[in-house]
């Protein structure tokens, strides 16, 4: 009986894989299944949450180094594709300068992901637009700190 259950659940579980790996590509599908840059940072010199209108809600956190991010994360109580997205959303930030930051959009994370079904692309640009306050913030600490050493 417990071999007939297991076989059941392996079998269903295999086909929600193949159907997600259908729907959203393998690249989507992998990082899925291994979300890379995932987890709160301490003492972030660039921070932002956002909550979409789908209710849920991205973190991003950058740490810069001479200008470029060294090191990018991000946390959400989203979907799994909201994690996907922000797992892409911080690696394509790694080793960009502010300027090259801005460059870092929904459509960009949709085109290197190969497009998400339509109901599921907000997911990216909640990523990409939580990446661009969090580069906002980190702007606006440096520009007060500029000006605090000219005073
Ligand atoms: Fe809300 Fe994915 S459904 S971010």
């Amino acid at each position: 009986m417990g071999d007939k259950l297991d076989d059941f659940i392996d079998g269903l579980q295999n086909q929600i894989f193949q159907e997600t790996r259908t729907a959203y590509g393998d690249l989507a599908f992998e990082r899925w299944q291994n979300l890379l840059y995932m987890g709160a940072m301490d003492k972030p010199d660039g921070y932002a949450r956002i909550t979409g209108s789908c209710g849920d809600t991205m973190k991003i956190f950058l740490k810069f180094a001479k200008d470029h991010v060294q090191k990018a994360s991000f946390q959400t109580d989203g979907c799994g594709t909201s994690a996907v997205c922000g797992s892409f959303a911080a690696e394509m930030a790694l080793d960009k300068t502010p300027d090259d930051l801005v460059e870092v959009t929904g459509e960009k994370i949709l085109e290197i992901l190969g497009g998400f079904p339509k109901e599921d692309e907000h997911c990216a640009f909640l990523a990409a637009e939580t990446l661009q306050e969090a580069l906002n913030d980190y702007m606006m600490k440096l520009r007060a700190d500029n000006q605090r050493r000219t005073e």
